[in-house]
């Protein structure tokens, strides 16, 4: 008898302890898969589970997911870049930011790298003194593009000069599809679609006052959107920086997916990274006082289609309604625009930095508990997000796709809101009642997974094994193979 209930007992016990597994195994995967923002795939499955050789052109995923080799290049490339505008120092879009962080890492992993950009009238370019880096300059064209004729004549130089470009990227519509028709080498990069814009022309209309008219975009973006589809097929490779974009380009632009191929942006890993030590002299220099027990950071040009219009009005009002969070919360802004003098008017508890250089950027970022974003712009993917991320800070920014579903993917790594004055509120309100050990944590997740995916040295890899992929025109070469382990 006794006997019998210990077996019954045990037996009970085994099925329990069983169902324990099962459901600790089911949770563990599902907070694994969120974590990479890719739950129920089997494709995933697959990967994780063999050792199976994966076609690079066909991979749904980011690039930035699997690893490269570091060693050097089994082969050097000679590679044209079309760029509309090369930066002048740091101040540059987010376009110009990828062509200068992804070509000089290219360069200097030894490419022959040939930029074919527009002359400035009053600046001249910085001087980077790497050998195998070559500047075309041209006039640019009146609407101010690249003067297609003179930019074509020069690379056709080139082409001709020495030995032949292996490979030929463009930034956006740097050289326009009439050009890049017949060229199997070639790769655009784009940071932004009309299919994506729609959506903050959407939050626009929305947030307009009875006394701006509408704008036309919000009627005229469907013919762009038409236009894209028909012209884009025109160029033989595409680089989505967001995972977002990626499905756009597949399913809205039906381009064949062996055609697309999605990169996401990467930031200097070596500059942006935790240390507390700066962040503290950061305070100090600023005067920021230890008493702030939320340090809130934006950084940015301070216009509207940046969202600052409505992050001005949240603010505005939690610093009226709300003593405490006048008391211990800060707002920093580095930054300027016409939003600057207006956050100025905010007392106090708003601090203006005015534009910052890199290094002192990467010092903000370290100073500050958490990084916000409230942009309106759906387009391509936001450099200041990946910085703070990789700086090991949690990031708060607006549910557009691209950011949803490439940065912040789970509350685990931070926040997002809609675009409207009560929804950004609430999410600072959240922060604020979190505290800063959990935004620590946050941060903590974020980097993390950002030192997985937004590195300068992952995008570059995977650009680089991209192009020595295409670079031979016949796409069956081991570069195109990906084999884990031995990559
Ligand atoms: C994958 O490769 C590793 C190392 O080569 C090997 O030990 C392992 O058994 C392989 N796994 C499968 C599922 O083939
Ligand atoms: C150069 O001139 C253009 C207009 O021609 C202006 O928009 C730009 O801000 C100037 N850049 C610098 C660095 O002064
Ligand atoms: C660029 O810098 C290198 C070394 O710093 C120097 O040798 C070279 O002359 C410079 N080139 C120009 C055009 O100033
Ligand atoms: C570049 O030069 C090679 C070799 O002469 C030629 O086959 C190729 O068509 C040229 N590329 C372009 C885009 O003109
Ligand atoms: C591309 O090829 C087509 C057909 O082969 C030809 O008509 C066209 O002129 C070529 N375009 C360019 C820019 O070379």
């Amino acid at each position: 008898m006794a006997k019998d209930q210990t077996t019954i007992f045990s037996f009970r016990f085994l099925l329990s302890t069983i169902f324990m597994l099962s459901i600790f195994s089911f949770i563990s995967f599902l907070s694994w898969c969120h974590y990479f923002g890719q739950c129920y795939s089997p494709y995933r499955l697959m990967e994780q589970n063999q050792n199976a050789t994966v076609n690079l052109l066909t991979y749904p995923f980011a690039w930035n997911r699997l690893s490269f080799s570091s060693k050097p290049p089994p082969k050097l490339l000679k590679i044209a870049l079309f760029v509309k505008k090369w930066p002048q120092r740091f101040h540059a879009g987010g376009l110009e930011r990828h062509a200068l962080t992804l070509h000089l890492a290219l360069a200097k992993r030894g490419h022959d790298l040939h930029i074919f950009t527009a002359s400035s009238s009053n600046s001249s370019l910085p001087n980077y003194s790497i050998r195998n880096l070559y500047f075309h300059l041209s006039k640019p064209s009146p609407a101010g593009y690249l003067d297609q004729a003179t930019v074509w004549k020069q690379f056709q130089t080139q082409n001709s000069t020495g030995r032949q470009f292996d490979v030929i990227h463009t930034e956006s519509v740097g050289l326009r599809y009439t050009r890049s028709r017949n060229l199997t080498n070639l790769a655009v990069t784009w940071h932004g679609i009309a299919y994506e814009t729609i959506h903050s022309d959407i939050i626009q209309e929305l947030l307009r006052t009875p006394e701006e008219s509408q704008s036309p975009a919000l009627t005229e973006r469907a013919k762009k959107v038409v236009e894209e589809v028909q012209f884009f097929p025109n160029y033989a490779h595409h680089v989505a920086t967001s995972d977002h974009a990626g499905d756009i380009l597949k399913r809205v632009y039906m381009i064949p997916e062996e055609r697309v191929h999605i990169i996401l942006n990467g930031v200097d890993q070596e500059i942006f990274k935790p240390d507390v030590s700066t962040g503290k002299e950061f305070k100090k220099k600023f005067d920021i006082p230890d008493s702030k027990l939320l340090v809130i950071g934006m950084a940015g040009r301070l216009v509207k289609d940046k969202g600052h219009p409505l992050m001005f009005e949240a603010l505005k009002q939690i610093f009226e309604e709300n003593n405490k969070f006048r008391e211990s919360g800060i707002v920093v802004v580095a930054g300027d625009g016409p939003w600057a003098a207006r956050y100025k008017n905010l007392g106090t508890n708003v601090l203006v930095l005015g534009p910052l250089e890199q290094a002192q950027l990467a010092n903000f970022y370290n100073a500050i508990d958490i990084f916000v974003n409230p942009t309106l712009r759906a387009q391509g993917l936001d450099h200041t997000l990946l910085e703070a991320v990789l700086s090991g800070k949690p990031v708060m920014a607006t549910r557009l796709a691209s950011i949803t579903g490439s940065v912040v993917v789970g509350s685990e790594m931070g926040y997002t809101f809609s675009p409207t004055v009560t929804s950004l509120k609430k999410a600072i309100y959240g922060v604020w009642g979190d505290g800063r050990e959990v935004l620590d944590r946050k941060g903590q997740i974020a980097r993390q997974r950002g030192l997985e995916l937004f590195t300068a040295t992952k995008m570059a890899a995977a650009y680089e094994r991209l192009f020595l992929c295409i670079s031979s025109g016949s796409y069956d070469n081991h570069f195109c193979q990906y084999r884990p382990r031995l990559n």
